[in-house]
């Protein structure tokens, strides 16, 4: 099922449920298109606004200006709101919060169970979703047993099994070693370009968005930056005066560009580094 994710104009504030405040505008008029298949990283720095923006994408929070559609439903439909949820999965930074089961292959049980599905359509979804993460060997484990990534890669095929057409992930990685932040990045590319899932990955990462197909850069409740993470990327110091940064191999190329030696400012990769610095030195 193909899903376009589209803000429209879409603002919001909080409400303090005690004295009925509104909080100053966090998102402001902020439009965006996501088709189907695409891997986004949203980038920005610290209360942007970007984890109450993914919570506009499944419908946690609601648009308080403008609209959210998930493949033409407003999210505001609250008739629409299950399906809505069925199809936006959302992952969050702790995997512990998100384990609810002592065995693996229950925990990602948990979702289809609540569907109502038929047992043999769980089971089937299950070992689907856990040989998707590379879980399948540990489905009789506990998850208290396993490490950071493996238990965020437990908590992905959880959302998996509900076979949704886009997961939202807010900083999967924050509170994982390399070691599992390797993992659980290969997890979601794999899960974009063999399973067509949408991925939108909020992330303080550079090196990370840098593996998308496009980065969206949030500043102050809007965004600043849509393109691909290569042009992205090149805005080496519109990047800096919002206090992000670039990835290593692009502040490098940047600091050596400053220093008079002509490289392409669009590298984001290593590969693309050595590649050009070596042709610097035969030419
Ligand atoms: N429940 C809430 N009530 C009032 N204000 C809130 C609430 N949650 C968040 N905010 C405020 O909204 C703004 C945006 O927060 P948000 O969590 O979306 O930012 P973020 O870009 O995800 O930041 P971070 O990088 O720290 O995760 C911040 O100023 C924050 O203090
Ligand atoms: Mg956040």
């Amino acid at each position: 099922m193909e899903v376009r994710i589209a803000a429209e104009h879409l603002s919001f504030h909080y409400t303090d449920e005690e004295n009925k405040a509104a909080s100053p505008e966090i998102l402001k008029d902020l439009s965006l298109t996501l088709e189907p298949g695409t891997f986004a990283a949203v980038l920005g720095h610290n209360g942007c606004g970007k984890s109450t923006l993914a919570k506009h994408m499944n419908g946690i929070l609601l648009p308080t200006g403008g609209k959210m559609w998930v493949a033409g439903m407003d999210t505001a439909d609250e008739t629409k709101l299950y399906e809505i949820r069925q199809r936006v999965g959302m992952v969050f930074q702790n995997p512990d919060n998100q384990i609810v089961a002592t065995i693996v292959e229950e925990d990602a049980a948990f979702g289809p169970e609540n569907l109502g599905l038929p047992p043999e359509e769980i089971r089937r979804r299950v070992d689907d979703a856990l040989k998707a993460v590379g879980m399948y060997d540990y489905r009789m484990h506990a998850p208290s047993q396993l490490s950071g990534g493996q238990k965020q890669r437990v908590a992905i095929a959880g959302i998996i099994a509900m076979r949704p057409s886009c997961i939202v992930l807010d900083e999967p990685t924050a509170m994982l070693d390399p070691k599992g932040r390797r993992e659980v990045m290969k997890t979601i590319r794999l899960l974009n370009r063999n399973y067509g899932i949408t991925i939108v990955l909020i992330t303080h990462y550079m090196e990370e968005a840098a593996q998308a197909d496009r980065v969206i850069v949030m500043d102050e409740g809007n965004i600043l930056l849509d393109d691909t993470p290569e042009e992205v990327f090149s805005h080496v110091e519109q990047m800096k005066q919002i206090g992000l940064d670039v990835p290593q191999v692009t502040e490098l190329v940047y600091e050596l560009r400053q220093a008079g030696i002509p490289l392409d400012s669009h590298i984001i990769t290593e590969d693309a580094c050595v590649q050009a610095l070596l042709e610097q030195l035969g030419s």
